[in-house]
């Protein structure tokens, strides 16, 4: 079980991540939507451990994550929205160097990979340097780089996103097959109808806090269309707010 209680984040002044808590159980697959620039990459780095919370934490099965224990990085799988850093590598040396690092013994790494490059179809790009795939292909790379040691928890950052349909169906066929061996996912998307679709429960961000929380099958219309409703209500919200604290005009005190 992964417990977020309490996090923050700010870079510089700005709090990018406010106060936020949440559980994530076996079996939940969580979609986290929100505006552009509402948080959810800097609550994901900060879930993993790559960014340090100002303050709050992230418990997995007790364990805090920033401290990079062994055991704790063995239980959670991160697919970074964009995989820039590993470009010198090809898919196969990428997740080579990735099983070794987890202490996967080669012949494993090696079925699993062959397994998850054939899934993927991208078993003839697979010795490709990163750098000359198209993005939907490094997207791939990334997904498969995150669940190459079968973690408990996947934290997915817009996995889908200039994924081509068939191969969004590939990916989606073997999150199904992780969910049902009993693994759990949290995913930022901007799809809507594919969180509607696929994820179990919602979380959705706006300027650094959680507006909702609640299950998909509670839901009687479409996403598309409670995202639209709660984000405009807070933009009416703050647009009222801003306005009260406005000064009032006063004509008679006008000219000095
Ligand atoms: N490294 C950074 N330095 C300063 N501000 C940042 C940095 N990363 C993100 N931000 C700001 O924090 C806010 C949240 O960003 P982010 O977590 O990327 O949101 P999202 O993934 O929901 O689009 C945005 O306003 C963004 O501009
Ligand atoms: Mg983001």
């Amino acid at each position: 079980m992964i417990e977020v209680k309490n996090l923050s984040h700010s870079y510089g002044k700005f709090m990018a991540l406010n106060n936020v808590s949440f559980t994530i159980n076996k079996g939940d697959f969580i979609g986290l939507i929100g505006p552009n620039g509402a948080g959810k990459t800097t609550l994901m780095n900060t879930m993993v451990g790559i960014l340090a919370a100002d303050s709050g934490e992230v418990l997995v099965d007790g364990t805090g994550v920033e401290g990079f224990h062994a055991d704790v990085r063995r239980k959670i799988g991160y697919m970074p929205s964009e995989l820039s850093t590993y470009e010198m590598f090809s898919p196969t040396e990428l997740l080579s160097f990735l099983a070794a690092m987890y202490g996967i013994d080669a012949t494993t790494a090696s079925n699993r990979m062959s397994e998850l490059f054939e899934k993927l179809e991208m078993t003839e790009w697979r010795k490709k340097s990163i750098k000359k795939l198209s993005t939907g292909m490094k997207k791939k790379t990334a997904f498969a780089a995150a669940i190459l040691h079968q973690p408990e928890l996947l934290v997915l950052d817009e996995p889908f996103e200039s994924v081509d349909p068939i191969s969004q169906h590939k990916m989606k066929e073997i999150l199904n097959k992780y969910l049902e061996n009993g693994g759990s996912v949290i995913m930022s998307s901007h799809v809507l109808d594919t969180v509607q679709n696929i994820c179990n429960t919602f979380i959705l961000m706006n300027k650094g806090e959680i507006i909702k929380q609640s299950s998909l099958n509670a839901l009687d219309g479409s996403l598309e269309d409670e995202f639209f409703n709660l984000v405009n209500e807070l933009n009416i919200a703050h647009e009222e707010t801003l306005e009260d604290d406005m000064p009032e005009e006063d004509d008679d005190e006008a000219q000095d």
